[in-house]
């Protein structure tokens, strides 16, 4: 998961990263409040889980309440990158001198942490690191040993911190290392880390990834996540352990096994083509164990997809061999009929690997009216492309 900025400032305050003053409002009014209680002055900031905020337009300076107002105005219900900004940070104007850039990752190639520095750091890094990789170091970090006194000096010196400031972020960077460590982080990042007229180093821009394999050990972040955003058929899916992902397309796809997912998007995406560009409404892995449940609860989430016109039902029998499958499916149909759910969209059906003689016949004997059965992958993305074209 994660965070917005305003919440990886709380979790580095927590930590005693030093982070400035901010209040979260989320109407123009609000932001004249909040302005006065800062002194008049502040920056009015996007909510928004991307990067470059700034450069979209989503980070204003405002010099009284009434600009603030303005500001907001203009921020609040802008689309950066695709995210609505549904809220404002509004945060003390700092005072600039210079700004840098740290942060620290799960480094998976190389089976380590990673910690970045430069001191060219601001809204330019990606550039920096693409042109400038010497100016951007890398150190790595030991699981066990974390980041020490000598750890954090050795990152100073590789980036070539001034020596006015290295203590300074020397000190920072072993606070960030705790946040990462005790949040079960994937990354924290600082950009800007800046120093200000007066010498101080804060941190003015945060962002933290949370890894949500370790979220049983963290309740209180459980208010973090973002329900205002969340699609209510992926939590509904996410409910029923489901491994469900909305897509902007037409043709709903359940398989079992990512990888035969991800290869069913590819080939209905690629059907679509001669389907009035048709394409592919959502991924679902119902994983290895196809019961009649978990496809009448993968059915229903799709089902419930107004965006859906067809369904392909993509099953590579393994060890739930094709006839639990097929039964699986003919028992779904029914349990969603009986709960009273009306299911009146086409099904295509392919069934492949073991027991798929069985599993097919279980489906012609059946002979659900909705239900079309195609032996070959291609040949079923073609029907549900097709079927989901005639709908729309
Ligand atoms: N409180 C502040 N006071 C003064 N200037 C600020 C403040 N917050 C941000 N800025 C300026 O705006 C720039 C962009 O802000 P910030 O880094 O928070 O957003 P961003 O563009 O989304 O960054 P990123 O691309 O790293 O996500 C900063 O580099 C800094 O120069
Ligand atoms: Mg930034």
């Amino acid at each position: 998961m994660d965070l917005f900025e305003y919440q990886a400032r709380d979790l580095f305050a927590k930590h005693g990263v030093p982070v400035p003053a901010g209040e979260v409002v989320d109407t123009p009014e609000a932001a004249r409040a909040a302005a006065e209680r800062l002194g008049g002055r502040a920056v009015v900031k996007a909510q928004v889980k991307v990067g470059g905020r700034g450069k979209a337009g989503g980070v204003k300076p405002a010099a009284t309440p009434d600009e603030a107002v303005a500001r907001a105005t203009d921020i609040l219900g802008m689309a950066i990158k695709g995210h609505t900004v549904q809220k404002v940070m509004l945060a003390p104007t700092a005072d600039i001198r210079d700004e840098y850039y740290v942060s620290f990752l799960l480094d998976r190639t190389h089976r380590t942490f990673l910690a970045m520095a430069s001191v060219e750091g601001g809204m330019d890094i990606e550039e920096v690191a693409a042109t400038k990789p010497e100016a951007l170091a890398k150190v790595p970090v030991d699981a066990h040993e974390g980041v020490t006194e000598n750890k954090a000096r050795e990152i100073v010196e590789k980036a070539a911190f001034p020596a006015d400031v290295a203590d300074q972020v020397a000190g920072v960077l072993r606070l960030l290392w705790q946040a990462f460590v005790a949040s079960d982080a994937l990354l924290v990042e600082v950009n800007p880390l800046v120093r200000s007229g007066e010498g101080e180093i804060v941190a003015i821009d945060g962002k933290v990834s949370l890894d949500d394999n370790a979220e049983f050990r963290h309740p209180e972040f459980e208010e973090l996540h973002d329900r205002a955003a969340a699609n209510p058929l992926e939590a509904a899916a996410k409910e029923k352990n489901l491994n469900y992902v909305k897509l902007d397309g037409e043709v709903g796809i359940i398989g079992n096994g990512a990888g035969l997912v991800m290869s069913t998007l590819d080939v209905v995406a690629y059907a679509g083509e001669a389907h009035k560009g048709v394409k592919p409404a959502n991924f679902l892995d119902i994983g290895g164990g196809a019961s009649a449940e978990v496809m009448a609860n993968g059915l229903e989430i799709i089902l419930g997809d107004p965006d859906v016109k067809s369904v392909f039902v993509n099953v590579f029998g393994g060890i739930t061999a094709c006839d639990a499958v097929a039964n699986g499916i003919v028992q779904a149909l029914e349990l969603l009929e009986s709960k009273g759910e009306e299911v009146a969209k086409p099904l295509v059906v392919r069934l492949d690997g073991n027991n798929a003689e069985l599993g097919r016949q279980i489906l012609d004997d059946r002979n659900h009216p909705l239900v079309q059965r195609v032996d070959t992958m291609d040949g079923a993305a073609d029907k549900a492309a097709e079927l989901a074209a005639a709908a729309k």
